[in-house]
């Protein structure tokens, strides 16, 4: 039993992993995987070579910055989505000469770090930082009030969302950044099914113990005895969805229990742990769309993995 948990565990957290196991197609939402081991696999996915989105974009990002820098226009405040420890923002700061930045994350500790670490590079440049959800409307800081806006969400984000949950958030940030802004956003593509695959199963095994980390998680920090060698990391191509699905299946019959509470999975049942979408060209333009925000420009590098979509906000009414 974990003594220490009643009093550090995030109620959501708890609410989030008991529902979750109680449903019959048991599911837990992925941004839990992000406690600070999860955070730092995720760092070290981002290095794989089997994981291309990261560095397919970065490079890409640095290559069209200039076109990019011409469409916007100089003096807009750059807002970054979920800001994290990006390593792309400094190509689009250094390209775009951005009258000041706001970064905005859930993670106040990220936050920090991130913005002093931007703030010694860029130290002529009006950093802002927000801790907050942008998954709902926020009001930026009255600094940035009468400036033009460009929004930035790079790294494929959005594709962790279900079509709905992606369209309320693109709705939310033009309320956000206003009509007349901007939306610079990365899209991971539709491609070989292989290379997917590889890029969710890595050959050196960080994924896998990015996915089992989880279930660490929940017996350090709620009370619970999952035996976390009783399961395997899967990634799953579900073609319907166009979206690779990660999953932990049980290996073989396993009891145990969690705040009190029983639950047994037989061998070959699994908890659906993370969705990562991807899409075509015309998907993700409708997806925009959808989301009130009209596509102007995009790029993709040479072999058409990865997309940077520039957008505009539409003006409220805009018919028919
Ligand atoms: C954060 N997100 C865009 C990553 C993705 O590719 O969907 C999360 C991830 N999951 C496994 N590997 C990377």
């Amino acid at each position: 039993m974990n003594l220490l948990a009643p009093s550090r565990v995030d109620p959501a957290f708890r609410a989030d992993v008991l529902a979750g196991f109680r449903m019959a197609r048991r599911a837990i939402p992925a941004r839990w995987f992000y406690d600070r081991a999860g955070s730092e696999l995720f760092e070290r996915i981002t290095r794989l070579p089997d994981y291309y989105p990261t560095r397919v974009e970065t490079a890409l990002l640095e290559r069209i910055a200039p076109e990019v820098a011409a469409m916007v226009g100089p003096g807009r405040a750059v807002v970054e989505f979920g800001s994290g420890s990006s390593i792309k923002t400094p190509h689009l700061l250094e390209a775009i000469a951005p009258a000041a930045y706001v970064p905005i994350d859930i993670s106040g500790e990220f936050l920090r770090e991130s913005a002093a670490a931007l703030a010694s590079d860029f130290p002529k440049l009006s950093i802002l930082p927000v801790e907050a959800d942008f998954m709902q409307p926020i009001a930026p800081p009255a600094e940035i009030a009468s400036l033009p806006k460009l929004g930035f969400f790079p790294g494929s984000t959005i594709g962790n969302m279900v079509a709905r949950t992606a369209v309320n958030l693109l709705r939310a940030m033009v309320e956000t950044l206003g009509v007349g802004s901007m939306l610079l956003i990365g899209m991971d593509r539709i491609k070989d099914v292989d290379v997917l695959i590889r890029a969710y199963d890595d050959a050196e095994g960080v994924t896998a113990a990015f996915n089992l980390n989880l279930l660490h998680r929940i017996n350090r920090e709620l009370d619970a005895d999952i035996p976390v060698d009783a399961f395997r990391h899967r990634a799953i191509w579900n073609d319907r969805f166009a979206r690779i699905e990660m999953r932990l299946e049980a290996v073989r019959d396993s009891s145990f229990t969690i705040e009190g509470e029983h639950f047994f999975m037989a061998a070959g049942e699994t908890i659906h742990t993370e969705n990562s979408h991807k899409y075509g060209p015309r998907d993700a333009r409708l997806l925009l769309r959808a989301g009130a925000w009209t596509p102007i420009a995009e790029w993709t590098d040479e072999k058409d993995r990865f997309a940077l979509i520039l957008a505009e906000a539409q003006p409220p009414g805009t018919a028919p």
